[in-house]
């Protein structure tokens, strides 16, 4: 059994930060890692480098807002070695940033690698059960307009704390690492997580970030709040969803709804509430599979993503102007994607090649673009009947 939040808290001490020289160090031959312009030691710290693509996105979006609003106040909940925030300081123009991080043994790390904008009286930093400092936040009215979430496993303890610490119009950074539970293995724990039942099918993976956004949109529904999501990455082991927090309630019976699959057949379709109990396969009547409820709106905002493209390029991170021109081009598509194995499977044909897959598909008047969520995969508002088709026509 997972501890109860309150016993981890518990058992952490409350830390106001110290001048970092009364914390010093004790290693003779530190490793100096430089991410964007942060320079920091990780010591016994979690730290990925892989996962620099999640913090640089993050970084973005921070940055466009500061430069929305000229404040950028972040709460970095779960900091690690404290990158995010130093990064968020240095390079978002982040003008206060609280650190927390849960495990008070990573402290002479964090305020050494912090310690410039700790002299600066812009850094604080503290450690405690995250959900403790959500609580705290909202109970003093100190709302953040940027709240960093980055937790391991599923996110269920963290997916409506944050919207207490956040200020209306903010964004908030969520995280989930638990591909099982999404991914229709586990349909009894989706539903404890996000009062939704996860089935198997061939788009899973988006499901994984539909889940978490239906999951926080319902939460702040039941506030009278809502949630507009600005991005969504999975980056092949995280789910990873920016949504911004406002004052109206934005959950409906369309956006908010189920995914269903005809394992017969192959096809996807989107089920409505109001369908509930009479729904067959559209094209061969059989029965579906229903996962859901989920988010079924677009997985990410088409204008701020544009912003975001903008400033990456104006940065020179180029690989990251890639990524966010395939989330543009995915954006407001249907809420799956078919596996081109898949494709080829049904087909009894070749696995096709996704590039001339798509270029026909568009010539047949249909939307279809590579997505960010499977590089072996398309999105469009063509059938799979139309999918095996096109390419079938491609192969002879
Ligand atoms: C994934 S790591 C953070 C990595 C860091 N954000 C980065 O980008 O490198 C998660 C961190 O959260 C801390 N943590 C776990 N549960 C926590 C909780 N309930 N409250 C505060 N910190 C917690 C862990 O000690 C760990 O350092
Ligand atoms: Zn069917």
């Amino acid at each position: 059994m997972s501890p109860h939040p309150a016993s981890f808290g518990a058992k952490l001490v409350p830390f106001i930060a110290k001048p970092f020289s009364s914390l010093p160090l004790h290693n003779p031959h530190p490793i100096w890692h430089i991410e964007g312009k942060a320079k920091f030691q990780v010591g016994k710290a979690f730290y990925r480098p892989a996962a620099q693509v999640v913090r640089d996105l993050g970084i973005l979006a921070a940055a466009i807002d500061q430069s929305d609003t000229g404040s950028l106040r972040v709460l970095d909940a779960m900091a690690g070695c404290g990158v995010r925030s130093l990064r968020y300081w240095l390079e978002s123009g982040g003008n206060w940033v609280w650190t927390n991080e849960g495990n008070p043994e990573i402290s002479a790390i964090l305020h050494q690698n912090l310690g410039d904008a700790i002299e600066a009286g812009e850094c604080l930093v503290t450690h405690q059960n995250a959900n403790r400092i959500f609580f705290d936040c909202h109970n003093r009215q100190d709302y953040y307009e940027f709240v960093d979430v980055d937790s391991f496993g599923s996110p269920e303890s963290y997916l409506d704390t944050p919207l207490w610490a956040t200020k209306f119009g903010g964004l908030i950074y969520f995280t989930s690492t638990d591909g099982r539970t999404v991914g229709g293995r586990s349909p009894g724990k989706s539903l404890s997580v996000y009062g939704a039942y996860a089935r198997s099918h061939p788009a899973i993976q988006e499901q994984g970030l539909r889940l978490m956004i239906g999951g926080v949109q319902q939460q702040a529904a039941r506030q009278g709040w809502g949630i507009q999501p600005v991005f969504s990455l999975f980056t092949g082991e995280t789910y990873r969803v920016m949504l911004r927090l406002v004052a109206t309630r934005l959950l409906t019976a369309q956006n908010y709804g189920f995914l269903g699959y005809c394992h017969h057949c192959g096809n996807f379709q989107t089920v409505s509430w109001g369908q509930l109990g009479r729904v067959v396969c559209f094209y061969d009547q059989k029965p579906l599979v229903l996962s859901g409820p989920m988010w079924l709106g677009a997985l990410h905002d088409y204008h701020q993503l544009g912003r975001l493209k903008s400033l990456a390029q104006e940065w020179g991170w180029l690989k990251r102007v890639q990524l966010l021109s395939l989330m543009e081009a995915e954006a407001d598509l249907p809420p799956y994607f078919y596996p081109l194995a898949e494709i080829g499977r049904r087909g009894g044909m070749d696995i096709p090649m996704r590039s001339r897959l798509i270029q026909a598909l568009q010539q047949g008047g249909y939307r279809a673009t590579p997505t960010h969520i499977n590089p072996q995969a398309i999105k469009t508002d063509a059938d799979l009947n139309t999918c095996i088709a096109t390419a079938k026509k491609g192969e002879g």
